[in-house]
């Protein structure tokens, strides 16, 4: 695919300029051979679930369901849960093939049904409930020094204690002779690892090693899912075809190879943030997309093969936890101890639209670097405009050269409406001369390729008004960039006015100290939490713009059928590139303190993330250009050398979730969905949202009068010590009081303490407020975002 990097940015222009039925074809029947470049990237949503694929289709087309059973009602004469969900398939239908049955992730199975077998099921004694597969879409030389993983010491690859610590990456596969994963100087496989590395296509068991210990493929319910009539098979391996799962991986554990570029740009040493653990991948999405029931193959496994920390970089729509999935088996996996660590989504900037975003998920929003890849346009008037590009090839010649606007350059007159569209272009109009293309209809990099084709010297793309200021660099084929929709206006009018425009375009490489960095990516998906919104998510954001990592090197950069030129590692941009960033920070933490549960690791990294820059200014939203709030950045930029000593943590068990889904009146059904076992709710107890120990608060009013209480627990992890609180808030109407405001913490021990807001009715039509709250020791400060909405029924 391609790759690169901004793609999941453009998914929201994708989706709403390009017709459905494209994007159907695209995804689903995948028609033209440059499918990889359309795809999509990274994570989010999109609205492909089986009910468009149903309507297409005839009536005896099946569709693939993920089954769940109430294993506690399991007749005693099964021996196994397998050969019970055996049978009841077979009660309502003789052809019905099992596609996989799960241990660990869900209680259940799944398989293709008509619709007559669908009916049946739904009814038969033990079914908990059928929900429909669905498509989910996958949403760094510089950030170990930007994020301060010099200052730790030990990094040494044979020494490092993360040598124990397993990632399993559930993506689109790995390359396994990437540098990135070899193994020199690494220790025996952890002795508790139960993976393996499952041959396949060009990929033998001799493709791990010590550092890629697992790779494993699941591709049964993406192939139910293709056209029946289409004879393509996908390649049974776990071999990348893709890229974004290679470069997942390598961003969390990758090792160090020094020199690694895209073209000489973001040139230094690539190394993954936990530079000494194990990765296993678990290969479930093809052609660019990934369906839940294999997803659910690969959490099912990955909680057998006892990894420690898993990378999911995809996602689609919010929905309630029960018909939730990937929620699901992400709570099966914490059950394990397995910190699961999501992409916040790619469909910022706005609001409500966060992913992933069950509070036993570690969700991850994107943050940019203090990197750019600038680049300018000189035009014949003298005036100059920036742009960026990861084109880095040969340059125009430093002359000034003729220079037209796309909209003017049209095969057929009057017809051309400046995108670029492929034949739209007069090759007389257009030889030996840069061309100025607005963005949409067609892939940024397929614009590239058409000008070229036609003879154009040199694109220079322009944002239209939707797609705003920021420019988006891609890998182009040819002297291209892409600049602001102002700029683009600018430059249009001098094409307009001029008789005789000329322009060149400047390459300007890798430009680091960019200010302010980091600031929350324009795309990266923002709360408040659809589902629930007592519950703050994002956790948190880390690098996840411009990322330089690892790649198949048999992919170009582009993904254009007509680039020669392959890449040993791709810039990338998405939530999809900061979640295996934490993925593999929380290795660092689980290395240091072992016996941590997935919530205190996230916790740690909760409460030392940043929230201001060094002025003491809070980070930026770079979609506005204004203060970001928590409901952008969560808690706050990752800090991982002080998330190793946290001081406190605020730490939550497998009850404590239950106690979560019994304050969401969940009905014992639906509990047993999520937790996949029999729990009763205690009819004498006071459940509350509010008081999930939770490293952060998300206070929901329920009228201009209303006083919330918050109870939090928090466990010393480090020295004896006391800690005293102090709180802020944006809004003087709303009361905020501690009690108690002194905690005196022995080690290991445990002190709770009750939060009040209380708001008083001068709201004057502001809908969120924002404050915080810390405890601190003196050197050990422990933050806690608060955010404050208003729900006025
Ligand atoms: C099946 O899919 C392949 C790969 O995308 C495509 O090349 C082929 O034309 C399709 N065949 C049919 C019959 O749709
Ligand atoms: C097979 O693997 C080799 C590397 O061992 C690679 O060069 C080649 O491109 C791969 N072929 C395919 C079709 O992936
Ligand atoms: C680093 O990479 C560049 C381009 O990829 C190459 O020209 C250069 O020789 C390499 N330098 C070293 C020290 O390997
Ligand atoms: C990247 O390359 C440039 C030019 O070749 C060089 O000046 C710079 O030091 C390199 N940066 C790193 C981090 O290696
Ligand atoms: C170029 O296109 C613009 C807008 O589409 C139009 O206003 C202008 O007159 C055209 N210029 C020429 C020389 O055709
Ligand atoms: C930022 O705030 C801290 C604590 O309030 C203060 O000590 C520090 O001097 C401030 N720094 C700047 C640059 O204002
Ligand atoms: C607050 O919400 C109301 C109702 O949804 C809306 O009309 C109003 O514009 C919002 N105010 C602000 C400041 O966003």
């Amino acid at each position: 695919m391609n790759p690169t990097i901004y793609k999941q940015i453009s998914l929201s222009t994708f989706l709403t300029q390009i017709p459905f039925q494209y994007i159907q074809r695209k995804l689903f029947n995948m028609k033209t051979p440059e499918k990889p470049l359309v795809v999509i990237l990274f994570v989010i949503v999109i609205l492909c679930d089986v009910s468009l694929a149903r309507s297409e289709k005839s009536e005896n087309k099946k569709i693939t369901y993920i089954v769940h059973a109430a294993k506690s009602t399991m007749p005693s004469s099964f021996d196994h849960h397998s050969f019970w969900y055996k049978s009841i398939l077979n009660s309502i239908s003789k052809s019905a093939e099992m596609l996989y049955t799960y241990d660990k992730a869900i209680n259940g199975f799944s398989t293709s049904l008509t619709v007559e077998e669908h009916e049946l099921l739904k009814s038969q004694p033990g079914i908990l409930k059928v929900t429909p597969d669905k498509k989910y879409k996958l949403h760094t030389t510089r950030t170990p020094k930007f994020l301060g993983l010099d200052k730790i010491a030990s990094l040494n690859p044979v020494t490092e204690k993360s040598s124990d610590v397993v990632v399993g990456v559930v993506d689109t596969g790995i390359w396994p002779e990437s540098k990135s994963f070899d193994d020199t100087g690494y220790g025996p496989i952890p002795r508790n690892w139960k993976g393996i590395c499952q041959t396949g296509i060009n990929f033998t068991t001799s493709n791990c090693n010590k550092k890629l210990i697992g790779a494993r493929f699941y591709r049964k319910g993406f192939e139910a899912s293709l056209d029946s009539t289409n004879e393509t098979k996908l390649p049974k391996t776990p071999r990348d075809d893709f890229g974004h799962g290679t470069h997942a991986a390598s961003t969390a554990v990758g090792s160090p190879v020094e020199n690694a570029s895209l073209f000489g740009l973001a040139n230094g040493t690539a190394r993954g943030m936990a530079i000494g653990a194990r990765v296993a991948m678990y290969k479930v999405c093809w052609l660019g997309a990934c369906s839940m029931s294999d997803i659910l193959a690969g959490i099912d496994q990955a909680i057998v093969d006892n990894v420690d920390i898993l990378s999911l970089s995809l996602g689609n729509i919010a929905t309630n936890y029960f018909e939730d999935n990937l929620a699901i088996g992400a709570f099966a996996a914490m059950e394990h101890g397995i910190l699961v660590s999501c992409a916040a989504g790619n469909t910022g900037p706005s609001s409500l639209s966060v992913s992933n975003a069950a509070p036993w998920i570690t969700t991850v929003g994107a943050g940019t670097l203090d990197r750019d890849f600038p680049t300018y346009v000189r035009l014949g008037n003298g005036k100059k405009y920036s742009g960026v590009s990861f084109y880095n090839g040969k340059y125009l010649p430093g002359t000034l050269v003729p220079f037209i606007y796309a909209g003017n350059a049209s095969s057929d007159e009057g017809k051309g409406d400046g995108t670029c569209l492929p034949g739209s272009l007069d090759p007389k109009k257009v030889a030996g001369k840069i061309v100025l293309c607005d963005r949409g209809k067609v892939e940024r990099v397929e614009k590239g390729n058409i000008v070229k084709s036609v003879g154009g010297l040199g694109m220079v793309l322009a944002n239209t008004e939707k797609d705003g200021e920021r420019p988006m660099p891609d890998a182009h084929i040819f002297p291209a960039t892409a600049v602001g929709f102002t700029d683009g206006q600018a430059i249009k009018k001098y094409l307009f006015s001029d008789p005789n425009p000329t322009g060149t375009i400047v390459f300007e490489g890798t430009k680091l100290g960019v200010e302010p960095s980091p600031a929350v990516a324009f795309f990266s998906s923002r709360g408040p939490n659809l589902i629930t919104p007592e519950i703050l998510k994002p956790d948190l954001i880390a690098p996840g713009f411009n990322i330089l990592a690892a790649y198949p090197n048999n992919l170009s950069p582009t993904g254009l059928g007509s680039d020669p030129r392959l890449i040993d590692f791709q810039i990338m941009s998405g939530t999809s590139m900061s979640c295996p960033h934490v993925s593999g920070l929380a290795v660092l933490i689980k290395s240091v303190h072992p016996d941590w549960s997935p919530a205190a690791i996230r916790s740690a990294l909760m409460t030392t993330a940043y929230k201001t820059y060094k002025n003491n200014q809070t980070l930026v939203d770079d979609a506005t250009k204004k203060p970001a709030t928590p409901f952008d950045f969560g808690a706050g930029h990752v800090d991982p050398v002080s998330a190793l000593n946290p001081g406190l943590v605020y730490d939550l068990r497998v009850d404590d979730y239950l106690s979560f889904l019994c304050a969401l009146d969940y009905t014992p059904a639906q509990i047993e969905i999520v937790a996949r076992r029999k729990y009763t709710c205690d009819p004498k107890k006071q459940y509350s949202v509010t008081n999930l120990n939770y490293p952060s608060f998300a206070v929901v009013f329920k009228g201009e009068h209303d006083e919330i209480k918050h109870t939090r627990t928090l466990t010393n992890v480090g020295a004896e010590g006391t800690y005293k609180v102090s709180i802020n808030s944006d809004n003087p109407a709303i009361k905020i009081s501690v009690e108690p405001k002194v905690l005196s913490f022995k080690k290991k021990e445990k002190k709770s303490y009750t939060i009040t807001f209380t708001t008083s009715g001068s709201k004057q039509n502001i809908n969120q407020s924002f404050g915080g709250l810390e405890w601190s020791d003196g050197r050990t400060v422990v933050r806690s975002p608060i955010a404050f909405t208003w729900k006025l029924q």
